[in-house]
């Protein structure tokens, strides 16, 4: 076989076999074939597109490319959570500890954010002393002890789907239906979980800017999580807007303290409860409408944030932050941005409140950047909130006194205020089972 030829096949609008993916992926993973030649493929899988057994057989190679994680030491049913990524999505940490409350064990391996999205491994960070870098065993006991564990990627897992996505973030090659599934699909059926519950986000502050869009790529993946033996299913949740108030860190963690002490914003427990009935009925706790009442009346009883304190004391966290969350250090500035009109929040976009984050310290915008753990934004009135003239919009956290214009201009340009209130956009846009 040569990587040539199947390069013109696929620019020629030819369907690859599994043997000639199987061969792409491999060779590419041992360095066998070259970066421009594997450019030159991806932008070829873009412009003709792949079909679903292209898309299926290209999954599974990237699965096979490293370790599959053996879960079997960990007791009970493992599920595992997917966000397609988003702004001010902090619902991992209050989904994962609220779902272990009720007996489904999570052992979740997440990533760092980069550009405009957040990454759980980053928002744990904060919490001093929280280990994210765990070997297996280490991990496996947080699970069995507390019920639950957040680690980052290991290295070894899915190693192809590494280099690409590094590859296809600089070729312009990231935007497409195939890629963008074998690629989270890959990495997720190498964790070993029993069941996945993916959150695929619609909207401004996500990849899929329609529901369109949303709903083929959730097909698809729950269509490949089953033919792979998980019971997989998706929720496509808004994200046009960004979740909850709070963007950035510690001050995420802050937010998911308070819902997990029964309070917090509406819509960010909504969309939690969603989630976690989804993944405790994956785990075979009922019905999914039986599960959602379970959830609510655990967050009321106070169960699911011990479970996030024994994590946190299983992954060597000072939990003492978790029951006394002012101790979270604040940022040297605290920036208020005010309307100037009187109306109704229309649209805050969400792509642009993540960047205005980034630029506060909150982000990185290369992997090797240190990200401020204290800095982002607590967003004082959402969509559909009436405004006066002199309100304040949102308060800036940032111990970068430069940066405070820039984010100040980009929110007051990515926030409309209107005279009529906007129609209502659902946070819940559909499930596929
Ligand atoms: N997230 C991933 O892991 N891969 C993609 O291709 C897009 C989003």
């Amino acid at each position: 076989m040569r990587i040539t030829d199947i390069i013109i096949k696929k620019r020629e609008g030819e369907n690859l076999t599994k043997e000639e993916i199987n061969y792409f992926v491999n060779g590419y993973t041992q360095g066998k074939i070259t970066d421009y030649q594997a450019s030159a493929l991806l932008m070829a899988i873009c412009i003709k597109g792949m079909n679903e057994e292209e898309t299926e057989n290209l999954t599974f190679a990237i699965r096979d490319s490293g370790e599959i994680v053996d879960l079997s030491p960990i007791d009970g049913i493992k599920i595992d959570k997917h966000s397609t990524g988003g702004v001010g999505d902090k619902t991992t940490l209050i989904v994962a500890p609220l779902v272990a409350a009720l007996g489904i064990k999570v052992a979740k391996m997440s990533g760092r954010g980069l550009g405009h999205t957040g990454g759980t491994v980053d928002k744990l960070e904060s919490i001093p002393g929280f280990k994210t870098a765990l070997t297996k065993e280490e991990f496996f006991a947080a699970v069995n002890s507390a019920g639950l564990a957040v680690s980052g990627q290991s290295g070894n897992l899915a190693p192809a789907d590494k280099k690409l996505y590094a590859l296809r973030d600089v070729t312009g090659t990231v935007d497409n239906h195939s890629l963008i599934v074998s690629s989270i699909m890959g990495k997720k059926l190498s964790s070993g979980a029993d069941g996945i519950g993916l959150d695929v986000k619609v909207g401004s502050g996500s990849f899929n800017k329609n529901k369109a869009a949303a709903e083929k790529l959730s097909q698809a993946m729950v269509k490949i999580g089953k033919a792979a033996g998980k019971k997989t299913a998706a929720l496509l949740t808004d994200m046009d807007a960004p979740l909850g108030k709070a963007i950035g860190n510690s001050l995420e963690v802050k937010e998911a303290i308070e819902v997990l002490n029964g309070g917090g914003d509406g819509a960010l427990v909504a969309v939690c409860l969603e989630l976690a009935a989804l993944m405790l009925h994956l785990g075979g706790k009922g019905s999914v409408d039986a599960c959602r009442d379970k959830a609510a009346k655990t967050l009321k009883e106070g169960s699911a944030l011990q479970a996030l304190i024994n994590m946190v004391d299983a992954q060597g966290g000072d939990s003492s932050y978790i029951t006394n969350p002012e101790k979270f250090a604040a940022a040297k500035y605290i920036h208020p941005i005010l309307s100037d009109r009187d109306g109704y929040m229309t649209h805050c976009n969400a792509k642009e409140y993540g960047k205005a984050a980034l630029i506060l310290g909150a982000g990185r915008e290369t992997k090797a950047d240190e990200i401020d753990h204290s800095a982002g934004i607590v967003l004082e009135k959402r969509r559909g909130d009436k405004v006066n003239k002199g309100d304040v919009i949102a308060y800036l956290h940032t111990n970068r006194e430069k940066a405070v214009e820039e984010a100040e201009k980009i929110i007051l340009s990515s926030t409309h205020i209107e005279k009529e209130p906007p129609s209502a956009v659902p946070l819940i846009h559909g499930i596929v089972m």
